[in-house]
């Protein structure tokens, strides 16, 4: 298939996980891809898995100087930028009670303003090009209401949706349309670590949250990587055109709106 042939993109947190699966989804619908990431080892090793048409790039999205070398350097290696994701993240969970500030910063930094400031550093390329580009954040169902233990990680995901909409409208004057994806529970390393807060919390044993939140889900099992791949493809397509400032839900059925 060859939905975004020519296309290129830039992912971040794209060394596993969700990130890394919409990588070689976009190359295999004739994309180039960066893969933009902290955890250079496996960036690079995903790249080389990949083939010619991935690159690992370092951009963390915590330092602006790392996020505008990040830049730079994929407008070099692959000549502009037509697809921004904006999927590193990280989860934390905590009692509001016990929630810390320095817990709090850093999931804000990341989450928050790692995503915003990516994709302001993408749209002024953008802008400047006259690229009418496609922008992805990655919300969650934890962005559609709170949960007890996980204050932080929902507030930051219910301000990834919100800024989907500040800069879908905000953008499309210059016809890049930004939108968002929320999944539900996506199996992976990034859930092993959730499955550990809710051991820790709710005296669950290791493993268990994830079968209880798997049998919990309409559909019937957790999601996998794979299953956003279709969204993120088309979200990032011609076909998505008219689509601005929306966040659609992936998950399996799990919540309506
Ligand atoms: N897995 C799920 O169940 C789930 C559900 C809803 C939403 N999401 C969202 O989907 C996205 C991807 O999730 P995942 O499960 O693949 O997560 P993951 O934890 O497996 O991967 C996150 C990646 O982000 C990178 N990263 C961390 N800090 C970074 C920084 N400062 N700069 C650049 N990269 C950084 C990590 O190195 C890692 O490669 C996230 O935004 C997450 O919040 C995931």
């Amino acid at each position: 298939m060859t939905r975004l042939a020519g296309k290129t993109a830039l992912i971040t947190g794209a060394a596993r996980g969700i990130g890394l699966a919409f990588a070689r989804a976009y190359v295999a619908e004739g994309a180039r891809v960066a893969i933009a990431d902290i955890d250079m080892d496996r960036a690079q090793q995903a790249a080389a898995d990949i083939g010619e048409a991935a690159i690992a790039v370092r951009l963390d999205v915590t330092d602006q100087a790392s996020i505008d070398a990040g830049v730079a350097e994929t407008v070099d290696r692959l000549g502009q930028i037509d697809i921004l994701i904006n999927n590193a993240a990280i989860f934390t969970a905590a009692p509001i009670t016990e929630i810390t500030r320095a817990d709090y910063d850093r999931v804000m930094a990341i989450n928050v303003g790692g995503a915003l400031f990516t994709l302001q550093a993408v749209a002024r390329h953008m802008i400047d090009r006259g690229i009418r580009g496609r922008i992805i954040n990655m919300a969650s169902q934890a962005g559609r209401r709170g949960e007890a233990l996980v204050g932080v990680y929902c507030a930051s995901k219910a301000a990834i949706i919100s800024l989907t909409q500040s800069a879908g409208l905000n953008l499309i004057e210059h016809g890049i349309g930004v939108n968002a994806i929320a999944p539900g529970v996506v199996d992976g390393e990034h859930w092993d670590g959730v499955d550990a807060f809710f051991a820790k919390y709710e005296g669950k044993a290791p493993g268990q949250k994830k079968r209880e939140v798997g049998a919990a889900v309409p559909y019937g099992r957790m999601g996998t990587a794979e299953d956003l791949t279709g969204m993120a493809v088309f979200l990032a397509s011609d076909d998505a055109e008219y689509i601005v400032a929306q966040t659609y839900n992936v998950d399996g059925g799990n919540w309506m709106s």
